[in-house]
């Protein structure tokens, strides 16, 4: 398949996609978090391509994009309190919302689950995209399933070349880490995925939100996961990771001791020189929407440089930056050693 480049400044390439995506296709777009891979959600067959495209796993459902508040009703069974002072704060933002489901929404979305994740993306091409499209787009990260995931359309290429109907370049992604997941089906609100909006924002708006434990660690064997997507390895480079928990001088040490062909260093912005390895940045270390907006491009960059055991600087794990040491820590399949 052709894979057609669509530019998100021209109003009739807007056009293409939605036209693209009403007939059953599949088309890549920018949002403010990171490119989605979407398709009709309405429409199984083409939800089920979504799966086939990314290689990713039958059980882990899809989030479901609406571009007016009015879209969200027919979704879910009921629009509980909470989800309308979310809607009030949030939307259209980087937060997505899990409730019970209406029947419209087919079981190859939910992936079987009863429930079903909605998002208002605040992205404008992602709005009119969804709005030329008429009806509300499925849409996952627009990554291989387990790879990093696009903050440009460069990357979805990379994966998605001949493999989806079109990819709409929006430019870089302003977020840069996938949206905040909170689900609002169980007795209290539950964070599932942190992101841009954070734990403390969630509270200021519902008082009380409890944090997934696997936001931090790796699920117990055999556990069920409260989100099916917390299961995979994700976010991954071919290299192998580990973060290093300590003060740079403790790192830039360990990296004296560890340094070798094909060894790399994930170091935050200005430490690169002083390093014994190649290293990419992520960001300032006091910024962590910069880490955010940065993370994934630099972990793609470490392959492109065949990386091959790549030694990261852990960033604090605490309020916005537990977004982005959630994804690093799943990029390093939870291998963490603390330093001193
Ligand atoms: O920012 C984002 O959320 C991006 C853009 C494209 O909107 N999308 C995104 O989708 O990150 P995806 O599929 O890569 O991540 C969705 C996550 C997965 O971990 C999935 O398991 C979880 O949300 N999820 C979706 N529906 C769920 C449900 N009904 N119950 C629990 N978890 C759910
Ligand atoms: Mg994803």
């Amino acid at each position: 398949m052709q894979t057609e480049r669509l530019d998100a400044s021209r109003p009739e390439d807007i056009r293409r996609a939605g036209e693209l995506l009403r007939k059953g296709g599949l088309v890549a777009i920018p949002t403010e978090t990171v490119y989605g891979l979407a398709a009709n959600a309405l429409d199984r067959a083409a939800a089920a391509k979504i799966f086939a495209a990314k290689g990713r796993p039958a059980d882990n459902p899809l989030i479901v994009h609406i571009a007016k508040l009015d879209q969200l009703a027919p979704l879910v069974r009921e629009v509980p309190e909470t989800a309308r002072e979310l809607a009030a704060r949030f939307w259209p933002g980087p937060l997505t919302v899990i409730l019970p489901k209406a029947d419209c929404i087919p079981a190859e979305v939910s992936a079987g689950l009863p429930t079903v994740a909605v998002r208002f993306p605040s992205h404008p091409a992602a709005r009119a995209v969804i709005q030329a499209a008429g009806v509300p787009l499925a849409a996952p990260s627009a990554n291989t399933s387990g790879r990093p995931s696009p903050t440009a359309a460069g990357h979805v290429l990379d994966d998605m070349d001949g493999k989806i109907d079109a990819v709409l370049d929006g430019g870089p992604c302003e977020v840069g880490v996938e949206s905040t997941v909170v689900t609002l089906a169980g007795q209290t609100p539950r964070l599932l995925r942190p992101g841009h909006i954070t734990l403390e924002d969630l509270r200021n708006a519902l008082g009380e939100v409890e944090a997934d434990p696997a936001i931090l660690h790796p699920l117990k064997e055999g556990a069920a996961a409260p989100s099916p997507g917390m299961k995979y390895k994700h976010y991954a480079p071919k290299a192998r990771v580990i973060l290093l928990d300590g003060p740079f001088p403790l790192y830039r040490a360990y990296l004296e001791r560890h340094a070798g062909p094909g060894v790399m260093a994930l170091c935050f912005a200005g430490e690169e020189s002083r390093l014994p390895v190649p290293a990419i940045s992520y960001g300032a270390e006091s910024e962590p929407w910069e880490q955010e907006r940065e993370l994934f491009d630099a972990l793609r960059e470490l392959d492109k440089r065949d990386a091959r055991l790549v030694y990261a600087r852990c960033p604090e794990p605490e309020g916005r930056g537990l977004a982005v040491y959630n994804r690093l820590i799943r990029a390093a399949g939870f291998e963490v050693e603390r330093l001193g």
